[in-house]
């Protein structure tokens, strides 16, 4: 049976036009249905422009955290989602959310974790002075990016290397563990 992915963003999402545009290409048996967002966030066009249904739980028509949480796994789970991927979401999920979907929520992160966590992965990576850095894919947990790291590979620091351009090379990366990672995991959950 093919899985649904329902993907969360904040911003451009370039990983998710990457992932619907190469998703159809490959053999996994998984499709995204639905992509969401706390904001009304340019990258919800790469799903609208293809007829995929977006939404948006803005995160400021709620007064605490425990109730964004609510409406998003309310919007969330409105699709029926077997996946939830968050590509470049930038909001903390509140821990009933993650309890109400886990293990089915993976994240990508543009660092080589345990190394930088957080919102401020590549600008700390560069400000650290290390020589390499890297892309990983995990199961979100209630902790800031400590879940099971399901795939991660290391990406170098180019001299002369700032955000912008090392982030691009990360992303590239990340692009292809989330592919391997939905790969691995439609096989085993089809077996
Ligand atoms: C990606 O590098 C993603 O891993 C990162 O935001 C970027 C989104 O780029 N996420 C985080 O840093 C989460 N801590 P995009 O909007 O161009 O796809």
């Amino acid at each position: 049976m093919r899985q649904r992915l329902v993907v969360l963003i904040s911003g451009a999402g370039s990983n998710l036009a990457s992932l619907l545009e190469n998703l159809p290409v490959t053999q996994i048996p998984a499709d995204v249905v639905a992509v969401g967002s706390d904001t009304n966030a340019p990258g919800l066009q790469h799903a609208a422009g293809r007829g995929i249904p977006t939404f948006v739980v803005p995160w400021e028509e709620f007064s605490s955290r425990a109730e964004w949480g609510v409406a998003l796994g309310d919007a969330l789970a409105a699709h029926e989602p077997d996946l939830i991927i968050l590509s470049g979401f930038m909001k903390l999920l509140p821990p009933e959310l993650v309890s109400r979907f886990s293990p089915r929520i993976l994240n990508t992160h543009p660092a080589y974790l345990p190394e930088f966590p957080g919102a401020h992965a590549v600008r700390e990576a560069l400000a650290s002075g290390a020589t390499e850095t890297g892309a990983s894919v995990i199961v979100v947990d209630e902790g800031v990016d400590t879940g099971q790291i399901l795939a991660q590979r290391r990406v170098p620091v180019e001299p002369g290397d700032d955000e912008a351009a090392l982030h691009a090379r990360i992303k590239v990366v990340e692009r292809e563990l989330l592919l391997q990672v939905l790969e691995n995991m439609t096989t085993a959950i089809g077996t």
